[in-house]
């Protein structure tokens, strides 16, 4: 977060100063062309030496007073146009008065369903162009699709961040857009690739799946998220501070604290974005196990980028030109010509061309 601001303000300061030197550049410009009409008024006569050592000395007086006036009349018109962006965010209605009208999501089994979703960020370029496909309860689902096939969206869209233009979205059949944010958000767990966690002690970031949770159930859940061994191992433990000025945690680390999270959140609905970054063999296996026993018994989409992930779930759904391609077991895809049969004899081609368009997918043999 305050990277991000760090990163903002440098941006906009860099902003500033370009727009800053524009106007400089262009006074000076015109500058320039006054001190050359007055040598050349010199040259044809008008005046003597004198006169136009006199009027250049004129011209450079007035020169600062100038630079600060355009520095002024800049810096207003900037205040006015931040002034006008801060009252049209303040008037921005809040989330829950926005859902007000809606009831409350009510997960029994938690099953997902998409009907004919269109979604585009941008109206005229969908997204997604008319996409079906449900994820039954209990069950982990593969996301399989090209690098700007939609796989994300298709998470945002599940985690009401954006609205489907058409078609509608259902969880137990419940339309998402009909129930409160809050409701829909308590749905799910989202463990995604770079896990977002703040800065703070190990413990409010756990926690942060359930504020009211215990300091028992807290470290439950880092025990079945295989975190507990190395929260232990720091001097404060729990109350370690992580963060910019805190520990710098290993990616495996990062990882099994966000599924810990998870853990204590217990959400029907489970998204995972897989690392496309490889651990080690020993944190990989124990985040793997970890996820194991968060995925258990959930209804999970995972956008996976490993190809032994994807082989190893109930169903694999593949996406092409935002609509489902294909929808099967890894069994019956195999068999099939579509996009996961050739994934897997590109895996087993092992050549460079195989490997090139398995980045495509961004997939990992
Ligand atoms: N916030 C956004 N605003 C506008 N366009 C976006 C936004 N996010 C994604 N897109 C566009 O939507 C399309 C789908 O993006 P998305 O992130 O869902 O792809 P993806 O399948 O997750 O890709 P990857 O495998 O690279 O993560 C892309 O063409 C992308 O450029
Ligand atoms: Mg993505």
């Amino acid at each position: 977060m305050s990277a991000d601001n760090t990163y903002e303000s440098i941006t906009e300061g860099k902003l500033a100063k370009n727009q800053h030197e524009g106007a400089y550049n262009s006074l000076n410009v015109i500058f320039l062309a006054v001190y050359g009409y007055i040598c050349l008024e010199a040259v044809n006569g008008r005046y003597g030496l004198g006169t136009m050592v006199l009027l250049l000395q004129y011209a450079a007086l007035i020169r600062m007073p100038i630079f600060s006036i355009s520095f002024i009349v800049d810096q207003s018109q900037r205040a006015v146009a931040n002034t006008r962006d801060y009252f049209a965010a303040m008037d921005e209605a809040t989330e829950s008065s926005a859902t007000e009208h809606g009831g409350t999501l009510e997960v029994t089994r938690g099953q997902v369903k998409f009907t004919e979703v269109v979604f585009g960020y941008e109206v005229k370029q969908p997204v997604l162009r008319g996409l079906s496909f449900t994820l039954e309860p209990g069950t982990k689902t593969a996301l399989v699709g090209e690098s700007g096939e939609g796989k994300t969206t298709i998470t945002n869209l599940l985690l009401g961040l954006y609205v489907p233009q058409n078609g509608s979205i259902a969880i137990d059949g419940q339309d998402i857009s009909q129930v409160s944010r809050a409701s829909l958000r308590a749905a799910s767990s989202v463990v995604f690739q770079e896990p977002a966690l703040f800065s703070g002690t190990i413990y409010e970031n756990i926690a942060y799946g359930r504020p009211d949770a215990s300091k028992a159930e807290v470290e439950a859940a880092a025990r079945a998220a295989n975190a507990h061994e190395f929260i232990s191992k720091f001097e404060k433990g729990y109350k370690a501070e992580i963060g910019e000025r805190g520990l710098k945690l290993s990616g495996g680390q990062k990882q099994r604290i966000a599924i810990a999270r998870a853990l204590l959140k217990d959400a029907p609905i489970l998204i995972l974005d897989e690392a496309t970054s490889s651990l080690d063999s020993k944190s990989e296996h124990l985040v793997q196990e970890a996820l194991e026993r968060l995925m258990k018994g959930r209804t999970t989409l995972i956008i996976a980028h490993r190809l032994s992930t994807i082989q190893s779930v109930d169903t694999i759904i593949t996406l092409k030109n935002g609509r489902l391609e294909e929808q099967g077991s890894p069994d019956e895809l195999a068999q099939t010509s579509g996009i996961y049969a050739e994934l897997l004899r590109l895996q087993q081609g092992h050549t460079s061309s195989a490997a090139k368009r398995l980045k495509r997918y961004e997939l990992q043999a």
